[in-house]
């Protein structure tokens, strides 16, 4: 029988959990505050820039957001983000990438403070991360580390195979759970558009998790019995609704579902994660800069 794991439900365990943290910083007068800044007229980034101002809004964080004309010049980001590094009432910034095309986007990730980056993607805290004393996890692999662990999913000793090298998604995972610490100590191999044979790797995983952006490529040939599948994609593809499209993952769930012994859904697995460990990293982020204990790690 295949767990269905439900990302929405462990992602308002995790709101709800925040909800001493906030009260913590409460009581020293901070409200948390993350800023959200848009570059782009993509309608999919303005959704999930929407969304993040919304989860702001229902756990009592302080929403700000900024947008700035996809074709303005790029220093009217720069500048954007060196006045929110200097406001205190901003303990985030999160930039929704991607941004124009004409703005280097490695600039933009370094121009933000580091004990703002709530993304965890600047080089100090990817740095701190690999040594193994993180600051900030980056949202989509630190939510799947919650999903493995509200599953009681162990990973020590485990042989897991990330399909995907992202800077966002699979590189971090893969250094997480490589990491000397309950939640690591697994045995990782990283599999990316180079690889040969990436289904003796997926067959040999306990483990198998897919960031890949490319729809249903992980499909039940490429995995044995009882293993565990967590699919980070969400690839839009043509349909014949009224959207015209509909959302599907990495992984093709239909083969997978019949052999794997935990899967995520797409929609309501990873996604909810991201949105939940990014109020986390904010709530984090006000407790750091203020020196207020929050018990969050
Ligand atoms: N649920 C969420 O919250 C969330 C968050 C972030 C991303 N996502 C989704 O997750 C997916 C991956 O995102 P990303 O930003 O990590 O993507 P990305 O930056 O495009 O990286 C994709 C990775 O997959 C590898 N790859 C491509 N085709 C492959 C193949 N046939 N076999 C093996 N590896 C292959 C690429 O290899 P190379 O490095 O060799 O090019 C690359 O490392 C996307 O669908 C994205 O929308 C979801």
């Amino acid at each position: 029988m295949t767990t269905i794991i439900d990302g929405n439900a462990v992602a308002d365990d995790i709101k709800a959990d925040l909800e001493s943290s906030i009260d913590a910083l409460a009581d020293a007068g901070i409200k948390p505050g993350l800023a959200t800044v848009l570059m782009s007229d993509d309608p999919a980034s303005e959704t999930y820039v929407s969304m993040k101002q919304r989860d702001c809004e229902e756990v009592g964080i302080e929403g700000i957001h900024v947008e700035i004309d996809p074709d303005a010049p790029a220093e009217e980001l720069y500048d954007t983000i060196d006045d929110l590094n200097s406001d205190p009432e901003v303990h985030g910034i999160l930039v929704q990438m991607p941004v124009a095309d004409h703005v280097d986007d490695r600039e933009v990730i370094r121009r933000i403070d580091p004990v703002k980056d709530v993304d965890g993607f600047h080089p100090e805290n990817v740095g701190r991360l690999v040594a193994g004393h993180d600051r900030y996890r980056p949202c989509t692999p630190h939510g799947v580390q919650k999903l493995l662990e509200a599953y009681d999913i162990e990973t020590e000793g485990k042989d897991v195979t990330v399909v995907g090298r992202s800077n966002i998604v699979g590189k971090p995972l893969a250094n997480l759970l490589l990491q000397k610490a309950d939640d690591g100590n697994a045995t990782v191999t990283v599999c990316h558009s180079r690889t040969q044979d990436t289904a003796a790797k997926t067959r040999n995983a306990d483990i198998v998790v897919a960031a890949v952006g490319v729809p249903e490529l992980i499909d039940g040939d490429m995995i044995t019995e009882d293993t565990v599948v967590i699919d980070v994609g969400v690839n839009r593809v043509d349909a014949d609704n009224e959207k015209g499209y509909e959302l599907v993952g990495d992984v093709d769930y239909d083969s997978v579902e019949e052999k794997a012994s935990h899967i995520t859904p797409v929609p309501g697995g990873v996604g909810p994660m991201t949105r939940a460990m990014l109020l986390y990293n904010t709530v984090k982020a006000a407790g750091i800069q203020k020196d207020v204990d929050v018990d969050l790690h």
